[in-house]
This record gives C-alpha cells, sequence and structure tokens, in this order.
C-alpha cells in the first residue's frame, strides 16, 4: 500500500517551497522504491477562494484518511489583514487543523550545519555541535483559551486566558521524555512558575513524570533566563519542554543559532501515527513569486516525514546528507548568503530543489 499524503500548500511562497520537498520527496520514493501519492488538500487562502472558508469540511475529512500532512505557511500580507480571505487566517485554519487532529506535541529541532556557522550572529565557539529539540505543546493554552472583551472603567479591556490541565501537561511531557531518552537525555522545562499558576502546575505534573524515566536529568528554568541563556550557552541545552506560547517564542528564537529561520521544519504529533509537516515559518508574501524563497525548511520535513511516517532512518540521514552535502557545495539561497565567502553559487528555489534532488540521486 502506498504512503498517502495529503499536501497543504499554503499561501505565498508556500506552494513555491512545498513543490521543492516534493521533488525531493519524489527522488527519495523513486530511488528507495517507497511508493507514494499525494492527495491536494485546499486550505488557508486556497480554500477561501474555492469555497469561502479556510478550513473547509471537506478538506478535514480528506486529511484524515491521509498517513500524513505535508503544509506550506498560512497567512497573508500584514496589510490585508482585513480582507477577509486573510483575516484570522491562523485562527481559522491553523489553529483548527492542529487541534482538530490533537496534534498536541510539536517537535522543532535546531541543528548548525557546519557550512553555515557563518551566518549565525553568535561566535563559532558558542554554536559548534548546538542540536537543541523544542517539544511545544501545540493545542491548548493562550493560544486555546478564553478569549473575550469587557469594558472595565468605561474603557475596553481585550483578555486571552493561558490554562492547562493535568492530562494535557503529563501527555506532552511523556513525549519529550521519550525523545530526549533517544538523544542526550537532559530536559529542561521552562515556564514561569514565580509568576504563573499554571506553571506551577506544569512543575509539579513534569516533576512527577520525570521519575518514570530515571535515564533522563532534568531541570526547570523560568522562561526569561532560558531566552537569555539559549544566546549565552546554547550547548546546555538537548530537549526544551515547554508550553505552546513559550514554544513560540523560543523557536524563533532558536533559528537564529542556525543561521535562517528558513532552516527550520517541525512535526507534530498526537496519540497515533498520524503526523503534520510543516516549517515553522511563515509566508513570506514579500519574497512570493520571485523564486527566491529558501526551500529548506520544507525539504528538511521530507526526512521528518521518513524516520517518523515511514519508520525509515536510513532514507531519513541520506536526504539529510544530500542537503548537508549541497550547502558544504556552497549553495545558497539568498537568505543564506554569506557576504564574500560563496559568490556565484546563490540558487533560486526550484534550482535548490533541483540539486538536493540530484545530489540525492547521484551522490549519496
Ligand atoms: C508557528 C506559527 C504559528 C503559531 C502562527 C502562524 C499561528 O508562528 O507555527 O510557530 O504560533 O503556532
Ligand atoms: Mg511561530
Amino acid at each position: 500500500m502506498p504512503y498517502k499524503l495529503g499536501i497543504m500548500q499554503g499561501d505565498y511562497i508556500g506552494p513555491e517551497i512545498t513543490a521543492e520537498a516534493l521533488k525531493v520527496l519524489n527522488a527519495a520514493s523513486a530511488k528507495y522504491g517507497v511508493p507514494l501519492e499525494y492527495e491536494n488538500l485546499p486550505a488557508s487562502g486556497e480554500a477561501y477562494d474555492l469555497y469561502g472558508e479556510h478550513l473547509p469540511k471537506s478538506t478535514l475529512k480528506k486529511a484524515a484518511e491521509c498517513d500524513a500532512l505535508l503544509k506550506g505557511p498560512f497567512g497573508g500580507p500584514t496589510d490585508q489583514l482585513n480582507h477577509p480571505k486573510w483575516m484570522d487566517v491562523e485562527k481559522n485554519a491553523l489553529l483548527p487543523l492542529r487541534k482538530h487532529f490533537n496534534f498536541y506535541a510539536n517537535f522543532r529541532e535546531t541543528k548548525v550545519y557546519p557550512s553555515l556557522i557563518g551566518l549565525s550572529p553568535l561566535k563559532q565557539q558558542y554554536i559548534d555541535g548546538v542540536n537543541i529539540l523544542i517539544v511545544r505543546e501545540l493545542v491548548s493554552g493562550i493560544y486555546f483559551g478564553e478569549k473575550g472583551e469587557r469594558t472595565v472603567n468605561s474603557e475596553r479591556e481585550f483578555y486571552d486566558v493561558e490554562s492547562y490541565r493535568e492530562s494535557e501537561i503529563r501527555r506532552i511531557a511523556m513525549k519529550a521524555f521519550e525523545a530526549a531518552e533517544k538523544r542526550k537525555g537532559k530536559i529542561t522545562l521552562v515556564a514561569k512558575s514565580n509568576v504563573l499558576k499554571s506553571s506551577v502546575l506544569w512543575r509539579e505534573v513534569v516533576g512527577e513524570v520525570r521519575f518514570l524515566f530515571p535515564g533522563v536529568a532534568f531541570d526547570y528554568m523560568h522562561v526569561d533566563n532560558a531566552a537569555m541563556q539559549l544566546m549565552l550557552n546554547p550547548k546546555q541545552f538537548d530537549v526544551i519542554l515547554t508550553s505552546n506560547m513559550f514554544g513560540d517564542i523560543l523557536s524563533d528564537e532558536v533559528s537564529v543559532l542556525s543561521g535562517s529561520i528558513g532552516l527550520f521544519p517541525s512535526v507534530s504529533i498526537g496519540d497515533g501515527p498520524f503526523a503534520l509537516y510543516e516549517p515553522i515559518h511563515g509566508s513570506a508574501p514579500d519574497l512570493a513569486g520571485k523564486n527566491a524563497a529558501n526551500p529548506l525548511s520544507a525539504i528538511l520535513c521530507i526526512p521528518l516525514l521518513f524516520r517518523h511516517t515511514v519508520g525509515n532512518e536510513r532514507i531519513a540521514l541520506d536526504i539529510e546528507k544530500a542537503i548537508q552535502i549541497t550547502l558544504s557545495q556552497g549553495y545558497r539561497t539568498r537568505d543564506l548568503a554569506i557576504p564574500d565567502d560563496d559568490r556565484g553559487k546563490i540558487l533560486g528555489t526550484r534550482e535548490m530543489g533541483d540539486k538536493i534532488a540530484e545530489v540525492l540521486m547521484n551522490y549519496v
């Protein structure tokens, strides 16, 4: 039986980078004889144009029949957020998609590529060998809590509620510890328990779960300190376990260590094998249609897909190797250009996809 993938292309640069990910996926499928089939699932802007809504029921129904979903970034230009096509896209499409399939555990792993070290704002000695996995809770917390407006002393007050249940913390903590066991075996819980009540519960529940994993070292850090420590001494971290909002913020921060947010894929899962693969960045309307976006965040979803959905580590490693070889030969998209370092090897979005597919087919 072929693996069935649901493809949500995303907005603006989304279709461009997703096409390159599919190019590499097709190359891998041909090279290793893994049969795949795809189905395009309209969502966000594409679904709005077709059906006048951002996440149609038909898309969710078809998605449920797939083994995994690959999606490009959703979202419109910041100056068009009042246009119905782009208004509340995140709240209408992305968040409900994650919630619908209960993708509560989001894995965001930063790696530092030796050939891109010059891109990092930190000195080489601080980032050599950094590899941090952020395990972000994805379907609860303040992004999903009660929201509202009220009038207080005759002025408007808007609010968002952060809350977590024990079971919501426990299930993601289990995933994070299981991941840590397969890595360096260290977890840092990041929260703000000196101020937030919900963070107190995180500490309590994770403090219990840790005893199920005696081989994993555990510590706790307040989020403000963690934001600083990530820049001061990123090598101290292995797995960071954190809530929805803190994980959102810290994963963007961590992406600068590898040089570009355009290098950051992610996978989200729930209790079963069904998974969502997506870059962590936005749809970059200013770059769209110019063959200039970096497709690596989408392409890097492909090894994750082979690792987690297909369960074939060797293919995953080969694709990662093809990407590493391509970068070490000096091929770059514009966002990865290091001044005076590699002029003449700047590739467009499509050419970067071609190059990686070619390296995978012929040199790995
Ligand atoms: C991310 C994004 C989304 C999030 C936005 C687009 C809602 O920033 O995946 O990190 O906050 O989860
Ligand atoms: Mg984000």
